[in-house]
């Protein structure tokens, strides 16, 4: 299972494994205690743990985390075999197939709330950006994880879903009655609904008006097909309390057909609040945004995200979140 400890390196540096980051340093009083029993503990709590056995991380990102943490510690301690057999390992298999694999997201410290996606490093799969989680979803997550209440026991439509980090970790903290996962590409609705199987247990699959349900006690999750450009064949008997959407906002093609989308749900509850959280890659595509919202009578607001609270996001990365409204 998870790692219960109370070393802040080893927690740090494993949530780092999991996670698929290189991103991170070490100093000399880290490498003091990394003996060779760390390092056995660190290899049961990553290459020899059950979960990421059966969900297996990147693997010429474990070579090259093996590598820079080998880079660190060999001038100070004695490496453990291990280390060099799972290289070995790693260097023999097919690196090159490997484009899908797992990442294991813990949320805050407790391992025990750690949220498993299946997908890929690569930008464009199939035609589409949804096979990886972008960094507008952890962003999205964290404020949302720092908001339970407001989601709790609610109806909430995610537009543009991706691979479903965003909308399983909802569900899984914030306990909203209906949490709707959607996109417009089939390959990353199967992989969603692969998600969900891999992070709820007890969930009873059917499926009914072109929606896969996975109902439990407290929080039911659905998937479905939601093309914003097909404004005729939105899910009829869905009334969303909430609509959220993380790096939906980056075509100026489809900026129109999804402030129709809002409309759309808009006229099925006066009450619906928006969420959306926008990476700033070009200036001009999210004022074009901001526009065609006014234009068809929406307000926002753009809100202040505390940072990195429950989930790690690069806060290096320009990322707007906003709140929608009716004028
Ligand atoms: C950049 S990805 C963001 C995925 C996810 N929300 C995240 O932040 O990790 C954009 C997502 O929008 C979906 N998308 C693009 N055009 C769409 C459309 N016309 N209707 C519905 N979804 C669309 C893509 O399939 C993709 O999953």
């Amino acid at each position: 299972m998870y790692p219960l400890c109370e070393d802040k390196t080893f927690l740090a540096l494993v949530k780092k494994f999991y996670q698929g980051s290189l991103n991170f340093s070490l100093q000399p009083d880290d490498i003091q205690q990394m003996t060779w029993t760390w390092q056995e503990k660190f290899l049961n709590h990553t290459f020899n743990n059950e979960l990421i056995k059966k969900y297996p991380v990147n693997k010429k990102f474990s070579r090259l985390f093996l590598k820079k943490l080998i880079n660190f510690i060999e001038s100070s301690q004695e490496i453990h075999d291990d280390f060099y057999s799972q290289i070995c390992n790693l260097m023999s298999s097919e690196i090159d197939q490997d484009d899908f694999y797992y990442r294991h997201y813990v949320i805050g410290n407790d391992f025990n709330n750690t949220i498993i996606i299946k997908e890929t490093k690569n930008t464009v799969v199939n035609g589409t950006t949804g096979m990886k989680t972008w960094e507008a979803a952890f962003v999205l997550s964290d404020w949302a994880l720092c908001n339970k209440e407001f989601f709790k026991s609610k109806t909430i439509l995610e537009l543009g879903s991706g691979v479903g980090f965003t909308g399983i970790t909802v569900t899984k903290l914030c306990k909203p009655s209906l949490f709707l996962l959607s996109d417009c590409h089939n390959e990353v609705l199967n992989t969603i609904c692969d998600n969900i199987r891999i992070n709820f247990h007890q969930l009873n699959e059917t499926e009914q008006a072109d929606v896969i349900y996975f109902n439990g006690e407290e929080s039911s999750l659905g998937v479905t097909m939601l093309d914003w450009n097909d404004i005729g064949d939105m899910p009829q008997n869905i009334v969303p309390d909430i609509i959220i959407g993380a790096d939906i906002v980056y075509d100026p093609v489809i900026l129109e057909p999804l402030c129709n989308v809002l409309d759309y749900f808009y006229n099925k509850n006066k009450e619906l609040e928006v969420f959306i959280a926008s990476v700033i890659r070009n200036e001009d595509t999210f004022a074009a945004f901001l526009k065609t919202l006014d234009s068809k009578s929406f307000q926002y607001e753009e809100l202040q995200p505390a940072k990195s609270i429950y989930i790690d996001w690069d806060h290096s990365t320009k990322i707007c979140l906003i709140k929608i409204k009716r004028k």
